[in-house]
């Protein structure tokens, strides 16, 4: 009888931990400074997928924050209300079909894609790699070159760094990112592939900085990884690369503080 309660309180503990990961949850705490985005807006509108909310919601309003036209895909039944608050205009098509990027890309005058895309879900069928794909193609045959891509730490050569409960309960995820960071990598395209651990609410800290160093694993904030995602969009030298977006303050989910 002792060894199935084991098993069991194990489990709850299992549980508890990977509630904690993906639901967001986090202390109330002050906060640091958030440092200014670079000020660059090029020509031609950014396309944001997945800017309807979370992580690319965030990303939508600093782009409009400095000016920048912004395009938002949107599903037939998303809400769009919080993006085109800001300014942003509403491409309706789903990600999934091929047809609705070239439609969206025919209109002329994207010159980025940033693409957060991805499922609350764990179960079920993905759009991160298919998705991503389709709007790779797009882009490719559009002449759009510049596509910075949210991954995730666990995909490609970052699965070592992945906690153990992310690599039990995301087994699904991290194949469909990593397929979407090689094809897009073998694409041609001027790339950025950032890979946020942990993601989690709140307003940005600002302490959260890009890395090569595919060991670096923590749980950051939606806003930072916003403030970021930015950031690589203007920077040239972001191109070609793989980065860990990484908070060293926060290298375990125990490590975050409470106030
Ligand atoms: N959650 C985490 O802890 C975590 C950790 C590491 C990495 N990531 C990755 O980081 C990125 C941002 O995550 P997040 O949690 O901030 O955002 P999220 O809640 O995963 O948002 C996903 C976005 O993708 C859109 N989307 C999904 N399927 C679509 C489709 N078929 N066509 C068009 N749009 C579609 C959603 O639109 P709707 O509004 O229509 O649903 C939503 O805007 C994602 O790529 C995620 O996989 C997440």
């Amino acid at each position: 009888m002792r060894y199935p309660k084991t098993k069991m309180f194990l489990g709850l503990i299992a549980a508890a931990i990977l509630w904690i990961v993906v639901s967001g949850i986090e202390p109330d705490r002050a906060d640091a400074g958030l440092a200014p985005v670079s000020t660059q807006p090029g020509n031609g509108a950014v396309l944001v997928i997945g800017g309807t909310r979370a992580t690319g919601l965030e990303i939508v309003k600093l782009l409009r924050a400095r000016g920048d036209d912004v395009i938002v895909l949107a599903r037939p039944d998303s809400k769009t209300a919080d993006a085109e608050s800001t300014g942003a205009r509403i491409a309706r098509g789903d990600a999934m079909n091929p047809g609705d990027f070239a439609a969206i890309f025919a209109g002329g005058g994207i010159r980025a894609v940033v693409s957060t895309l991805g499922a609350r879900s764990l179960e079920g069928p993905r759009p991160d790699f298919e998705g991503n794909r389709n709007a790779i193609d797009a882009a490719k045959a559009a002449g759009v070159s510049r596509y910075v891509l949210v991954s995730v730490i666990g995909a490609g050569d970052s699965w070592d760094t992945a906690p153990w409960v992310a690599q039990q309960f995301l087994k699904n995820l991290f194949p469909e990112k990593t397929r979407a960071e090689d094809y897009l990598r073998a694409s041609g395209l001027a790339y950025t592939i950032i890979r946020p651990g942990g993601l989690l609410e709140k307003e940005a800290q600002g302490r959260v900085y890009l890395t090569p160093d595919t060991g670096a694993m923590s749980w950051i904030r939606r806003a930072d990884l916003a403030r970021l995602s930015v950031q690589a969009l203007d920077d040239p030298d972001a191109i070609g690369q793989v980065y860990h977006a990484h908070d060293p303050d926060r290298t375990r989910f125990w490590s975050i503080p409470l106030n």
